[in-house]
């Protein structure tokens, strides 16, 4: 099995509030994107990887990343939905049944294991796959006052993170459904899974890994530093996304 994939690094990194957009923010030495476009590579399953930048540093994107062959950098939306949607836009030439993933750059270590254990799944007939953990935290829904209204069921709950796979047929009907809300952050989706669900489409899971942690605040980015310091190797060089 053959895969493409759309990495999302548009976004500005409000929470983080680093003087870089988020993606190009260094993680011990290597930017966000960089390292998350190498754990795709490494997979040895993708073979072309369109990644959304902003557009106001789209060369500076494309100089962290690139040139490599199969992979294209675009100007990303206002939400991370249309920028998957102008990703998507690049794919037009792609059958229907190829295998597609859906990664953040804000997930740069995310293991090889969980990229082909999603990737599997949706080769294996699944057309919606998302990677979750279990929740340690026990979770209330709260009202705007701060008062809770329910305490949920723990067991039932997971985490999703991402790469998030399908099949290009099953993304591209799960945005186009959605078009009309993905200019706007208040109605946009926060992952594709829920665009599928939302056009009545079904969804499975696989077990993810905390090493794929989204790296959100401050906070995060030294965790995750801390991490690769530690246990996580560096990437090796690899087809995509390797530097010239
Ligand atoms: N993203 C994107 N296009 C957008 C917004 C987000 O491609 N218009 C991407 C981000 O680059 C990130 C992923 O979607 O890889 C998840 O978004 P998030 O973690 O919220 O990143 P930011 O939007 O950059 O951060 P913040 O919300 O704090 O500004
Ligand atoms: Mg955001």
């Amino acid at each position: 099995m053959r895969a493409v994939a759309i990495l999302t690094a548009a976004g500005s990194g409000t929470r983080l509030g680093h003087a870089l957009p988020k993606a190009l923010v260094p993680l011990a030495g290597i930017p966000l994107v960089v390292r998350a476009a190498h754990a795709l590579a490494s997979s040895g399953l993708v073979r072309r990887v369109v990644v959304t930048a902003p557009p106001d540093a789209l060369a500076e994107v494309v100089a962290a990343v690139g040139p490599a062959a199969g992979l294209e950098v675009v100007p990303g939306g206002a939400t991370r939905q249309a920028s998957v949607a102008a990703a998507l836009a690049r794919l037009d030439d792609e059958p229907g049944d190829t295998v597609v993933l859906v990664h953040d750059a804000a997930r740069p270590l995310v293991p090889v294991r969980v990229v082909r254990r999603v990737a599997g799944a949706v080769a294996l007939g699944r057309s919606a796959v998302v990677p979750v953990l279990a929740v340690a935290d026990t979770i209330k829904r709260v009202a705007a006052d701060g008062e809770v209204a329910e305490t949920l069921d723990r067991r039932e709950l997971r985490a999703v993170q991402t790469p998030q796979g399908f099949t290009l047929e099953v993304l591209r009907a799960a945005h186009a459904a959605a078009a009309d809300r993905a200019d706007d952050e208040s109605l946009a989706a926060t992952d594709d899974a829920g665009l599928v669900e939302a056009a009545g489409g079904r969804v499975w899971t696989v077990e993810g890994h905390e090493d794929a942690m989204k790296i959100t605040t401050p906070r995060d980015l030294a965790v995750a530093t801390a991490l690769v310091q530690s246990v996580v190797p560096s990437p090796a060089p690899s087809a995509i996304g390797a530097r010239p």
